[in-house]
Order: structure tokens, then C-alpha cells, then sequence
């Protein structure tokens, strides 16, 4: 009927006249009324609260990890959720726990920084995963968390029992978050450390000198940066829970995290077909490139060419060195300040593209000015001209800076049997969720707390659970495991 109607009414409006002038007439638009946006309305969320900026709660409270990592990556991963509020509870095997805990141990009989400085923030109980009544601790503990991150070598999960499928059975709504060296394909069994997921992911053929073997770098972006891409896929994962309701898998490789963080080199590695990569040295050198992305040595990535210049005192601090940008836009300063004002008019060098097969004899000139000034000078001297350099800072000077201290980076936190030591704390600042930096655990310290407070049992369970060695080592008392 409704569509009958509409046809009718259809019909009846005359047709416009198409050979009719039309007389064009603008009218003054009414504006429209104003209705309240959706978002100011609130989205459904609560109203902004009006509590001090820090003091309306960490960003992650409330959720709870249960933390079955160990050695770098998928602790860094936990830490950093740990500062962002998390109650983060690290299992470990009961009288050994994280290896780390003894690796490059330099205080005796303590915990060593590699483990103090990955596992701050967090709590730490003992659980055989593989004894009977360790297994049903383990499940209470996959029914009651939001999270479980784990970095085992491949497989070792599912032999302890906890299959995504039991998992998901258990706690329908657990993330279930893992990191591996190598995602599926013929790699994706392997046992995976650092530099080996920095050689997989094309970061070690990238780096180094041209002349020279692959180089690792210090930076541990296969480790670290793996739990960080795993940490933000953990958070994506609890805000799409908000809308399903359901946790769900979420991994990183190594591999994968490392060639993210090297996809400039890639983008290079396409970029050779059209031609040479003018802004490495080598271009400017005249060395033909290969197949692949060469190494580059201290070239700047981008388009802005850059290199690492010897700084006053060179000849005795290691560290005596400032990365110089010769950005475009202060071409002016640059030849100014190293006593080469020809320069920028000198059609041999006042524009980019002429620079670019100069760049090594443009470095080694920029280089005498910086011979004189130590790097701070330097840098003191450039920033006020706009021109883009960063002295080389050591551990040493990074450990003592103020400026590093006072936002919390760097932390200094106390700990029970290894006294005072430095951490790094949380890189990201956020204005209402500050990081509460904390000294990591002795092991199994939480381990009644946890039974008790967050599992619920009993004072005679608890004792039960003692002797039945789920949570203690064979053959020791619990007391001993934090030794
Ligand atoms: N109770 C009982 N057993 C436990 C346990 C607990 N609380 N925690 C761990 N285990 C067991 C595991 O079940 C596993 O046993 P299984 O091999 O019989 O299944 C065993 O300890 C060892 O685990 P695994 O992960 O194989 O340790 P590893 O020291 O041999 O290998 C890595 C270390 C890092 C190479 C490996 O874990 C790995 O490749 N991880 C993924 C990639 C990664 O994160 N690498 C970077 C590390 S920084």
C-alpha cells in the first residue's frame, strides 16, 4: 500500500521542464539546530571525572595478568603494564624461577639486575605447572585474570596443559598473549634469543659499516621491542573486550617486531629498483650497490644526511662524539658556524642534491669545528641555531643525568637483599595514570598472598598446598626459595 501511495504522488508532481531558464535564487541557509554531538554526550562513557590529574586511578587497574613470562621479552611487556596500573603476577618455577634471576649475577646471593630491571611493579608466586595441584592453582588463577602473557618456546603452553581452547573454556574472556621468535612457516618451532630475531628480522645486514660484517645493536629491539608490540596488542585486546566480551590471542614474533622496526630498510630495498639510495655515503663515493639494502654505517635514515663526528677530547672518551644533521632549511648556519660562508652560495654545495656526492668531504670539514668544542658545547651552540645534533651519551652520563631522573626515567628503587639500584622506569608519560615504579619481587614473596587474597584459600589449604610441593622446590622449604 505505503509503496503504492508513493508511486502515485510520484506521478502527480509535473516533470521539470528541461528546456525552462532556471532561475537560481540563494536563499540564506537557516542554520541547523543545534543538537548535542554524540561524543560530548559522552559515548556512553562515564562523566569526565573531576578528581587532580594522577589521582583518578592507573590507566590499567583493575586488570590482571597472569604473568608466565621469563628471561627479557615478554617481561618487558608485563613491566610495562605493571607501571600502567596492572596487577601483574609473575609464576615461576618454585625454587629456580626466572632464569634471569641468576644470570650476570653481580651481587652475590641477590637477584641480578637483569632480572630486577625487567620484573619492577610486579608480584611473584611459585607454581610446578606441572604437578596435579599446581595445575588447578594455575586454572583458578586463568579464571580470575584478564591476561595471560607468555614467551615459552614453542609448544611448551600446550604441554602444560593450557591450550588456548582450555583456556578460553575456563575464562571465555582471557587474553591469552604470547611472544615467539617466528610466526608461522619453516622457523616457527625454533628456540629464539635476542640477536637472532635482530639477524631474522633484517636489522643486522642494515647495520654496520659497509666494509664490515653484520652488527647487532645494543639496543634490544628483538627482546624489548617485541613486548612492547605484544603490550600494545594487549591493550587493543582489552578494549575490543569491552564490545565482544571476549579475550583472544594475541602474538608477536620477534622476526616481525624486529623488521617493523627496521621497515625503513625495507622501504630502501624497493627503492633499489628504481635506482641508487643517493643518500648513502656510498652513493656520494661512488660504490655501485648491490641487490640488497647495504649497510650504511653512521648515515642518517632519512632524507636529511647525517654522520658521527669526533667531538673535543676524542683522542681519550670513547664517547667524545655528536651525531650532526646537515638539515636543508639551515644549510646557512652550518656553513657560518664552521667558517664556510662560500658555501652557501657555491653551487658545488648550496643545494641538497649537489651536497650528496660531497657528503664525506662536507662531514670531514663540519668535523675540525667540532674537534674543538666538546659535544655539550656543541650541541649548546647548534640547538640555539636550530641545527639538529645529539651528543653521544654514555651509560655513565645517561645513569647521572638530573633531567633523566626527575621525570622518571630513570628510577632508583631499594631492594631487600641488593640494596639501591637503578631501573628504567616508564617511557610513556601520561597526565592521569602516573607509573608506580616498584622493586621486583624475591621469588615466590607473593605466593600466600596470592593464594590467600586472590584465590581465595584457606589458612588449611594453604598448608595443604605446602606439603603437597606444588609451590615449593623438591626436597626445600618455601622459606629457601627466596635465596
Ligand atoms: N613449572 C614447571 N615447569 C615450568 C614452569 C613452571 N612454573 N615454567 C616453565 N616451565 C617449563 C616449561 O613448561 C618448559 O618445559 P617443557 O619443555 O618440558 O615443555 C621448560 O620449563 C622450559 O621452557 P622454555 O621456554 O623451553 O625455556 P628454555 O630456557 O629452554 O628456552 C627461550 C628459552 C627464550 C629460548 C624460549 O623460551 C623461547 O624461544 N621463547 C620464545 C621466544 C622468546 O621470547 N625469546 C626471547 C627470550 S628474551
Amino acid at each position: 500500500m505505503a509503496k503504492r501511495r508513493k508511486a502515485a504522488k510520484a506521478k502527480a508532481k509535473p516533470a521539470a521542464k528541461k528546456s525552462a531558464k532556471k532561475v537560481v535564487r540563494f536563499k540564506a541557509k537557516k542554520p541547523a539546530p543545534k543538537r548535542p554531538v554524540k561524543a560530548a554526550a559522552g559515548n556512553g562513557m562515564p562523566k569526565p571525572s573531576n578528581r587532580p590529574w594522577g589521582q583518578a586511578g592507573r590507566a590499567l587497574e583493575g586488570v590482571k595478568i597472569l604473568d608466565f613470562t621469563h628471561v627479557q621479552s615478554g617481561p618487558t611487556c608485563t613491566q610495562l603494564l605493571a607501571y600502567m596500573g596492572a596487577d601483574v603476577i609473575k609464576v615461576e618455577r618454585p625454587g629456580i624461577g626466572d632464569i634471569t634471576r641468576g644470570q650476570l649475577r653481580d651481587v652475590k646471593g641477590a637477584d641480578s639486575l637483569y632480572f630486577t630491571m625487567l620484573n619492577g611493579s610486579k608480584r611473584s608466586i611459585t607454581i610446578d605447572s606441572k604437578h596435579p595441584k599446581g595445575k588447578e592453582i594455575l586454572e583458578r588463577l586463568v579464571q580470575l585474570c584478564d591476561v595471560l602473557v607468555e614467551n615459552f618456546a614453542p609448544g611448551a603452553l600446550d604441554r602444560m596443559g593450557l591450550t588456548f581452547e582450555h583456556i578460553h573454556k575456563l575464562n571465555p574472556r582471557m587474553i591469552v598473549a604470547s611472544v615467539k621468535g617466528f610466526g608461522p612457516g619453516p622457523y616457527e618451532d625454533c628456540k629464539v634469543y635476542e640477536n637472532v630475531a635482530q639477524c631474522a628480522g633484517g636489522s643486522a645486514s642494515t647495520t654496520g659499516f659497509r666494509d664490515g660484517p653484520p652488527l647487532v645493536t645494543g639496543a634490544q629491539i628483538g627482546d624489548s621491542g617485541t613486548g612492547l608490540h605484544l603490550a600494545l596488542g594487549i591493550v587493543s585486546a582489552l578494549y575490543q573486550r569491552t564490545r565482544t566480551g571476549r579475550g583472544q590471542k594475541v602474538f608477536a614474533a620477534m622476526q616481525d617486531g624486529v623488521l617493523n622496526l627496521a621497515r625503513v630498510k625495507l622501504r630502501d630495498q624497493q627503492r633499489l629498483k628504481h635506482g641508487p639510495l643517493t643518500e648513502y655515503s656510498q652513493y656520494g663515493e661512488g660504490v655501485p650497490f648491490g641487490v640488497a639494502t647495504p649497510r650504511a654505517g653512521n648515515d642518517s635514515g632519512g632524507g636529511q644526511p647525517g654522520w658521527i663526528l669526533k667531538c673535543k677530547g676524542w683522542e681519550s672518551d670513547p664517547d667524545a662524539y655528536i651525531y650532526f644533521i646537515t638539515q636543508a632549511p639551515i644549510w646557512g648556519a652550518i656553513c657560518d658556524l664552521i667558517g664556510k660562508p662560500e658555501w652557501k652560495t657555491d653551487p658545488d654545495y648550496a643545494t641538497p642534491p649537489a651536497r650528496l656526492p660531497r657528503l664525506r668531504q662536507i662531514f670531514d670539514t663540519i668535523e675540525q669545528w667540532t674537534m674543538t668544542k666538546t659535544k655539550f658545547e656543541v650541541m649548546e651552540i647548534c640547538n640555539k641555531q636550530d641545527i639538529p645534533v645529539g651528543p653521544i651519551l654514555s651509560m655513565k652520563e645517561i645513569a647521572e643525568e638530573p633531567s633523566l631522573r626527575a621525570s622518571g626515567t630513570v628510577v632508583e628503587v631499594d631492594h631487600p637483599t641488593r640494596g639501591k639500584y637503578l631501573t628504567v622506569g616508564n617511557p610513556i608519560k601520561m597526565s592521569d595514570s602516573l607509573a608506580d615504579v616498584r622493586r621486583s619481587p624475591l621469588l615466590g614473596e607473593h605466593t600466600e598472598e596470592i593464594l590467600a587474597k586472590v584465590l581465595g584459600y584457606s589458612a588449611a589449604d594453604i598448608a595443604e598446598i605446602k606439603t603437597s610441593g606444588a609451590i615449593t622446590a623438591p626436597d626445600k622449604p618455601a622459606k629457601a626459595e627466596a635465596a
